[in-house]
């Protein structure tokens, strides 16, 4: 088998991918899906550490990404905020050295963009956003491998984001980008995507046919939709905002009277963890059409996928 083109790089931006690298890591991950399934059992991991640099709560992302190196036989090294202070306690180019000279591979969770982009540019081992303020590139993975697995396809459907512009949403429209589906990302004035992160989708788009519109009104989202997607009003580090979000962001919740303007059969996604009776009610969650669960358990699918490629397998 030829060798991963993916061998050595690193995932900080969904745009680190070009068109066809992003569509291998979602059949690679398909594929790892499918053996585990059928129990195939396989140690491409042995005695190889993936150190996980978190500077924000996580569920999902660490889990997912422990699992993966646990179940190919290797390991996670989870390393809190207090331990490593990056760029505080420790500068982040010093951070990525010397991280480079134990692990295999580093998941990095941060507040700002630019210590992952700094950590990518240092250190001499893959590099992997466990998400940013700007990005949440692992979880936009997940998400189209859960629409492939539900649809059976992504390209000409429309996904409709409703809420924050916010780090989801980015990685998201990038993603959309490059497999053709069409992007609605329906928020109120102020909280929309941010316009480079929209010049960074158009280059992919023209090549793609899919269109990414940031538009105000959920209806207008919603209108021949095909998967909705709903994530927090306030994300990790705008707590202080909650209050003034929560008014912001009135309307804006995903319900069943949304639902009843999309397309039949549409999906209901959320990245979790989820404010229930803020971006979505909770019974929306519940239907069959909500493919949230099996967007949380293809984290794991993915990442290995990702894992797998980023050390050149
Ligand atoms: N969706 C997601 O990234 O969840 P965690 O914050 O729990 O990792
Ligand atoms: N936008 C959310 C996503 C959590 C997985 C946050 O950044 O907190």
């Amino acid at each position: 088998m030829p060798r991963s083109p993916l061998r050595g790089r690193s995932y900080v931006s969904v745009n680190d991918l070009s068109i066809d690298e992003f569509r291998l890591v979602l059949e690679t991950a398909a594929d790892v899906k499918r053996r585990q399934q059928q129990g195939e059992v396989s140690r491409r991991f042995e005695g190889k550490t993936l150190g996980l640099v978190f500077q924000k709560p996580s569920l999902r992302t660490r889990v997912s990404f422990e699992v993966a190196m646990n179940q190919e036989g290797g390991r996670g090294l989870y390393l809190s905020p207090a331990e490593v202070g990056l760029g505080e306690r420790e500068a982040v180019d010093d951070v990525a050295l010397v991280l480079s000279r134990y692990v295999d591979a580093i998941a990095a969770r941060v507040f700002g963009h630019n210590l992952v982009v700094d950590l990518a540019k240092h250190a001499s081992v893959p590099v992997i956003n466990a998400l940013s303020d700007w990005e949440h590139p692992c979880q936009a993975l997940a998400d189209l491998q859960t629409i492939r697995e539900r649809k059976g396809r992504l390209a000409g459907l429309k996904l409709s984001f409703i809420g924050d512009g916010n780090n989801v949403a980015a990685s998201l429209a990038l993603a959309c980008a490059k497999t053709g589906m069409h992007f609605d990302c329906a928020s109120p004035a102020g909280y929309e995507l941010p316009p480079a992160l929209l010049d960074q989708c158009k280059c992919d788009a023209k090549k793609t046919g899919s269109v990414i519109r940031q538009v105000r009104d959920t209806k207008d989202a919603a209108k021949g939709c095909d998967a909705f997607y709903g994530d927090v009003w306030a994300s990790m580090g705008q707590e202080r905002e909650r209050e003034k979000r929560l008014c912001d962001f009135k309307g804006y919740t995903i319900d069943r009277a949304l639902l009843a303007i999309a397309n039949p059969d549409a999906l209901v996604l959320h990245c979790l963890p989820a404010h229930y009776g803020e971006e979505i009610q909770r019974d929306v969650t519940r239907i069959p059409e909500s493919a949230i669960w099996d967007q949380a358990e293809n984290r794991l699918h993915a990442q290995k996928a990702l894992l797998l490629l980023l050390l050149g397998f």
